[in-house]
């Protein structure tokens, strides 16, 4: 890796080294040092960081060029609303999402932390409309088949031995309802993907130790961005959970074998909004003083 100081710039502030967590950046003898290159793992920090551009980084995409933080434009009260205001989105308009506002989003959430700044995250965009309704389909089929067995002797016996594990106690709530929720899919609802125009898949290889983190945090920057842009999401746990097992599901939705989808969002413009924001319950903090 090439990384160089220039030292007719160089003001030896040393914050190159106080910000470089993997010793790229060393002190020697008071002289900023790009001593251990092979360590760096592309986080640009010591580019971001030195106030007089004297770091030059070739290693960097476009040789490291970055664009100047404006802490004027940093607003905490938007952020707090943007963050309390969001909601799931579970109607949405028949209107379609432009690629240039889905590439956009996913430009942004590039930008979340990863791991060791591994940026592993990947993402599968799914907009074809028939691949959407396959999709809901089996996921929906797979709860009716739950329910059927859920209803025979052995289903019933298990539920009622295993009801109390969190997993099955939640699950027994759906099946409790699952009635419903059939007659209501029979008229045209759809329980899974909430006939969004948009899926986004954020995945991540598998067996990283990191990937459900890196694509979670990535998945909601994508939230709260899209909230921000005026779209709406919805986190799909059921297709997250289906994608480990349902092979079928895997192939239709190109998912390669050695990637692992962690965060499965459903995005499009909302069919209404709220008018308030939400309640929630106080944090349960333990404070260690
Ligand atoms: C990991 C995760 C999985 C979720 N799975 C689903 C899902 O499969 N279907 C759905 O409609 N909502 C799903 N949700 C949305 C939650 O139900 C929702 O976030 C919660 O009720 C709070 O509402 P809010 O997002 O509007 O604040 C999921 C949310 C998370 C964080």
């Amino acid at each position: 890796m090439q990384i160089e100081r220039d030292q007719d710039k160089c003001n030896y502030c040393m914050l190159c080294v106080r910000d470089c967590i993997t010793g790229v950046w060393q002190d020697v003898e008071g002289v900023p040092t790009p001593g251990r290159p092979e360590l760096c793992n592309l986080c640009s920090h010591c580019v971001a960081v030195c106030p007089v551009d004297a770091i030059i980084h070739k290693g960097l995409p476009d040789n490291g060029e970055l664009a100047a933080v404006s802490r004027d434009m940093l607003d905490p009260d938007v952020y707090r609303e943007v963050v309390k205001t969001r909601r799931s989105i579970r109607e949405y308009k028949q209107k379609q999402v432009s690629v240039e506002t889905v590439e956009s989003i996913i430009d942004l959430a590039r930008f979340s932390p990863t791991a060791s700044n591994s940026q592993h995250v990947e993402y599968i965009v799914v907009t074809d409309p028939n691949i959407l309704q396959t999709v809901s389909e089996h996921v929906f089929l797979f709860g009716e088949n739950l329910y059927k067995w859920y209803n025979s002797g052995l289903g019933r016996a298990l539920f009622r031995i295993f009801g109390n594990i969190g997993a099955v106690k939640k699950l027994s709530g759906y099946m409790n309802a699952m009635d419903y929720y059939i007659e209501r899919h029979r008229e045209g609802k759809d329980y899974i993907l909430h006939n969004a125009p948009v899926l986004i898949l954020v995945c991540a290889p598998s067996g990283e130790t990191f990937g459900v983190d890196n694509c979670n945090i990535a998945a909601s920057n994508i939230m709260n961005y899209s909230h921000a842009l005026g779209l709406g999401t919805c986190c799909i746990g059921f297709l997250t959970v289906m994608l480990k097992y349902s092979r079928k599901l895997r192939k239709l939705l190109q998912l390669p074998n050695n990637r692992t989808v962690h965060a499965s969002l459903v995005l499009g413009y909302p069919a209404y909004s709220h008018k308030y924001d939400v309640q929630r319950q106080l944090p349960r903090t333990t404070w260690l003083e």
